[in-house]
């Protein structure tokens, strides 16, 4: 069974006289252990996918299922972990802390150490000796890179990530894809929204936006 399941998802944005068709019946189906990357220009509905996959908007129709319900709300980091494109680290808690935040939360995968495998990701992503500073204290890509430790600290059922390469040099990118494909490779299902063609090369399968309208296959 796919982790996420959408059918028909639309979203239109109304402000005054202007509205704006952000997602136009969307259908998408991501399995366990698969990484799809969702491409598409400035605008095209990217974002707006990935937060009404997260519940933060709700959709103007549409069915929506992730995980084992239909409102994503509830769910914890360990069945969904988000990447968003403007990182929300929490600005009161270290690196570190915000790295771990989700095992304090949530539930750690089965035989392993949350604290291990956080020293792993930070390691891997060279921000290791980050760890007692606060957000506003690291470069912009360093803190992508601890959004994206903390996104994979759990192994999640489920990761959304909106971009998360687009604050790295080519090496940190490939570092950070390496430990996305790692989670894939242990179940994640994951789906990526990304202006990086190393990305797209990487994943599984490669889905276009283009003005709310989900296609298969790369942009022509
Ligand atoms: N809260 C909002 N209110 C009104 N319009 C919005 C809102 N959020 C997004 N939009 C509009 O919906 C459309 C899709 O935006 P979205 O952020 O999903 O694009 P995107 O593909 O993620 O773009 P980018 O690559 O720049 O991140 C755009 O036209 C945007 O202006
Ligand atoms: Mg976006």
């Amino acid at each position: 069974m796919s982790v996420v399941a959408a059918t028909g998802l639309s979203k239109r944005f109304v402000r005054g006289t202007e509205a704006v068709t952000a997602l136009d019946a969307v259908d998408l189906a991501v399995e366990g252990g698969e990484v799809v990357a969702l491409v598409g220009p400035s605008g095209s509905g990217k974002s707006t996918l990935l937060a009404v996959l997260c519940g933060w908007e709700t959709p103007d129709a549409g069915t929506l299922r992730v995980g084992p319900g239909t409102d994503p709300r509830g769910l914890g980091w360990s069945d969904l972990a988000l990447v968003p494109q403007a990182l929300g680290l929490v600005p009161e808690l270290s690196l570190a802390d915000n790295v771990l935040l989700p095992a304090r939360l949530g539930r750690p995968a089965a035989g392993e150490d949350p604290a291990e495998r956080a020293r792993r990701l930070v390691d891997g992503f060279a921000i290791a000796h980050l760890a007692d500073r606060y957000p506003h204290q690291a470069s912009l890509g360093e803190q992508q890179r601890a959004a994206v430790a903390r996104a994979l600290v759990l192994r999640p059922a489920l990761l959304l990530a909106d971009e998360p390469t687009a604050h790295q040099d080519r090496g940190h990118a490939d570092a950070l894809l390496d430990a996305v494909l790692d989670a894939a490779d242990s179940g994640t299902a994951v789906l990526l929204a990304t202006h990086d063609e190393v990305a797209w090369s990487r994943a599984d399968r490669v889905l276009s936006m283009r003005d709310g309208r989900l296609l298969p296959g790369p942009p022509s």
